[in-house]
C-alpha cells in the first residue's frame, strides 16, 4: 500500500515541476499558526518523509493506494497557504490497501502517531482531527451532488433538440477501433472478442429473455458510443453544436496495459496523443473543452495514476482533462466533472414492451431466500467485512440466506447471479476492491433490494440515476457495525416490514429501473428514458446552462 499526498494542479501555476526537498524543521515554526487544524496531519506525515516529489498547485489531497489493487482513496484538504507537498511511498507488508474513507483517516492517523519525530504529544486531538477530516470529506461530496443533481433535466423525453446539438468526433481509429480490433490481447485470462460483439452487448442469453446479453462491465464506452451516433441531435457541423461527444475507449486503452511489464510512458502514449489531437480542433479550443464529455468504461483511479505506481494512466490527471465532463462507473468522489453513471448490465431493452415484460416478470417473482450475497471473500484486505456477512448468511437458520460462492466460479454464468437475485428479497453489496460494484444494478433490476455498507458504494456516485432518498430503494448498514459483531444482517433485514419490502421494490422496479439500463443500439422507448438518454438530457440541460 502506498500513502501518498498530492496537490491538485492550479490551473495557473507551473505545470508539475517536480522538486526535492528534505524535511526542514526551521520552517516547522512558520507553518504552526498558519495551518488549519484538519491539515495538521498532513504536515506530519510532510514531516515524516525524508526525501520526496512535489507538485505545485492549491488543493491537498490525502490518498491512500495499492499497487496490487487498481483503486485508492483521497481525502481533500482544502486550499491552504503556499508550502510544499511531498507524495511519499509507505511500504506495507500485506500488499493490500484498504479504500474506504475512515480507514484512510486512521491510516494517516496511524503514520503520524507512530512517527518517532513527532513534536509534541498530539493523541489527545487526533481523534477531533479525524472527525473533522471526515465530516469535511463528505461534506464536500455532498456539495457535489448536489451540483450534479441542479443539472437534472426538467423537460420530458420528447424536447427538441433547438439548439441543442450534439457533434461526435471522428476520431483517429487508433483512438477507439484500434483498441477493440486488440481484444484478443488486453487481458491474458479474457478474450474480449467475443463480449465486443453484437455492437458489444455480447451473445444473447435466452435463458434469460430476449433482452439479456453477455455484456462485459467494461464495454460502456462502446455501449454510448453506438448509441450516441444515433441520437437524434447530433449535429454534422460543429458550428451546429453545443455538446462534444469525444468517443475515446480510455478504459480498452488501459485494460490492454494492466497485466503487461511496459512502462509508464508507454501507458500515457496514446492519452497524451489524445489531447494533442484535441488541441487542433477549433471547438475544444473555444472553450477550453468545457463543453466537451468522455465515456470511461473504468473506475475513475485507473485514470489517476499514482506517481509511485505502474498501475493505470494519467488522463484525468492531465491539466487538459480538468474541463471536460467524464462519465464513470465509479468517480472519484471529490471531482466534481466526474459524474457516476450506472454500470452496465446484461438487459438491453429495445422497447418499452421489453422493459414493461420485464417489470411484471420480476414483481411476480417467488421470493424463497431473504437474503442472498454474489461474492467472492476477500480474506487478505483488511478490515473488509466479506468474510463476515458470507459467515452470517451461511449459518443463518432455515436457508434465510442464499450465497454464491465467486470464488468457486459460482458467478460466471450470469443467468445463476441474476435468477438468484429474483428469488431474494434483499441483495448484500458489500464494497470488493473498489466501492463500487455492478452487482448492484444487477439486484436493482432483479428486484432485489441492494443492502449497502459503504456510501461510496452507490450514494456518492450516481446523482442522475438514484435519487438522493437512498431510503427508498435500500438497506443501510454501516460497515463498521459489521466488523464490529455490532450486528447480524441476516437478523436485522428479517425485522423489515413486509409493507417496507414492497413499497421499496415497486419503488426500485418501477420508477428506477427504466433509467438504469442501456438500450440496445437501435432501441426505440417512446414511454421510458433509460441511463443513456437520462445521461444526455442532463449533459444537454448543462451545457445549455453553461451559455
Ligand atoms: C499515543 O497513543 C498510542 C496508542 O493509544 C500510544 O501507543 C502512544 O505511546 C501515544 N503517544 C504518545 C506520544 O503519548
Ligand atoms: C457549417 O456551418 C457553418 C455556419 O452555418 C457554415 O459556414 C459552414 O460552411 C458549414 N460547414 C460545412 C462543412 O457544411
Ligand atoms: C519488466 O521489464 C523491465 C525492463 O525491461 C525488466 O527489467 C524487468 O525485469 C521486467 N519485470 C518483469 C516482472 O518481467
Ligand atoms: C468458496 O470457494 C472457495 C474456492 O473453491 C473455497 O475455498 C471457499 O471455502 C468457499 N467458501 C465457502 C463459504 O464455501
Amino acid at each position: 500500500m502506498a500513502i501518498s499526498i498530492s496537490r491538485k494542479k492550479s490551473r495557473l501555476s507551473k505545470k508539475g515541476e517536480p522538486q526535492e526537498v528534505g524535511s526542514s524543521g526551521s520552517a516547522l515554526s512558520k507553518f504552526l499558526y498558519r495551518i488549519p487544524t484538519t491539515l495538521f496531519i498532513i504536515f506530519l506525515v510532510f514531516l515524516w518523509s525524508s526525501s520526496t516529489t512535489i507538485i505545485s498547485g492549491n488543493i491537498v489531497h490525502v490518498c491512500v493506494s495499492s499497487r496490487k489493487l487498481n483503486n485508492h482513496y483521497c481525502l481533500s484538504a482544502g486550499t491552504q497557504p503556499s508550502y510544499e507537498i511531498p507524495i511519499l511511498p509507505i511500504n506495507d507488508s500485506s500488499g493490500i490497501g484498504t479504500h474506504d474513507l475512515k480507514s484512510v483517516i486512521n491510516e494517516v492517523a496511524n503514520v503520524v502517531l507512530e512517527n518517532p519525530l513527532l513534536p509534541f504529544n498530539i493523541n489527545n486531538s487526533i481523534d477531533k482531527i479525524k472527525d473533522e477530516e471526515f465530516e469535511k470529506a463528505v461534506k464536500e461530496v455532498d456539495e457535489q451532488l448536489k451540483k450534479h443533481r441542479s443539472w437534472i433535466s426538467t423537460s420530458s423525453g420528447q424536447a427538441t433538440c433547438d439548439g441543442k446539438g450534439i457533434y461526435v468526433y471522428d476520431l483517429p481509429p487508433k483512438f477507439n477501433r484500434d483498441l477493440v480490433g486488440q481484444c484478443g490481447d488486453m487481458t491474458p485470462w479474457v478474450d474480449f472478442c467475443k463480449y465486443f460483439t453484437n455492437d458489444a452487448l455480447g451473445q444473447p442469453i435466452p435463458n434469460l429473455g430476449k433482452s439479456w446479453y453477455q455484456t462485459h462491465q467494461y464495454s460502456l464506452e462502446l455501449i454510448f458510443h453506438s448509441r450516441v451516433l444515433k441520437h437524434p441531435c447530433r449535429v454534422y457541423n460543429e458550428s451546429d453544436a453545443k455538446l462534444f461527444y469525444v468517443p475515446f475507449y480510455g478504459g480498452l486503452d488501459i485494460l490492454r496495459w494492466h497485466f503487461k511489464n511496459v512502462s509508464n510512458d508507454v501507458r500515457d502514449t496514446l492519452a497524451l496523443d489524445l489531447v494533442k489531437w484535441l488541441e487542433s480542433q477549433t471547438p475544444w479550443m473555444r472553450n477550453s473543452g468545457k463543453d466537451h464529455v468522455f465515456v470511461l468504461g473504468k473506475i475513475s483511479w485507473d485514470f489517476r495514476r499514482n506517481p509511485n505506481s505502474k498501475w493505470g494512466t494519467r488522463l484525468l490527471h492531465l491539466d487538459q482533462m480538468q474541463n471536460p465532463v467524464k462519465l464513470l462507473i465509479e468517480r472519484q468522489p471529490w471531482e466534481v466533472n466526474d459524474i457516476g453513471v450506472p454500470h452496465p448490465t446484461q438487459f438491453h431493452p429495445s422497447t418499452d414492451e421489453d422493459i414493461i415484460t420485464w417489470q411484471m416478470q420480476i414483481m411476480q417473482s417467488k421470493r424463497k431466500a431473504l437474503v442472498s450475497f454474489a461474492g467472492a471473500a476477500r480474506p487478505g484486505t483488511v478490515g473488509n467485512i466479506r468474510s463476515t456477512l458470507i459467515s452470517q448468511c451461511t449459518s443463518a437458520a432455515n436457508e434465510k440466506c442464499q450465497f454464491l460462492n465467486c470464488s468457486s466460479g459460482g458467478c460466471d454464468q450470469p443467468n445463476l447471479v441474476i435468477e438468484l437475485f429474483m428469488e431474494s428479497e434483499f441483495c448484500l453489496q458489500p464494497p470488493g476492491d473498489s466501492p463500487t460494484r455492478k452487482s448492484v444494478f444487477d439486484s436493482l433490476i432483479s428486484g432485489c433490494i441492494p443492502v449497502i455498507f459503504d456510501p461510496f458504494t452507490a450514494y456518492y456516485q450516481y446523482p442522475w440515476h438514484l435519487p438522493a432518498d437512498h431510503g427508498k430503494y435500500s438497506v443501510f448498514i454501516d460497515k463498521e457495525d459489521v466488523s464490529d459483531m455490532k450486528v447480524n444482517v441476516v437478523e436485522r433485514l428479517m425485522k423489515v416490514s413486509m409493507r417496507e419490502r414492497d413499497e421499496m421494490r415497486r419503488y426500485i422496479v418501477y420508477e428506477l429501473l427504466p433509467g438504469l439500463v442501456y438500450g440496445d443500439p437501435s432501441a426505440k422507448l417512446d414511454k421510458f428514458q433509460d441511463a443513456f438518454s437520462i445521461t444526455m438530457n442532463n449533459l444537454l440541460e448543462r451545457v445549455t446552462r453553461l451559455g
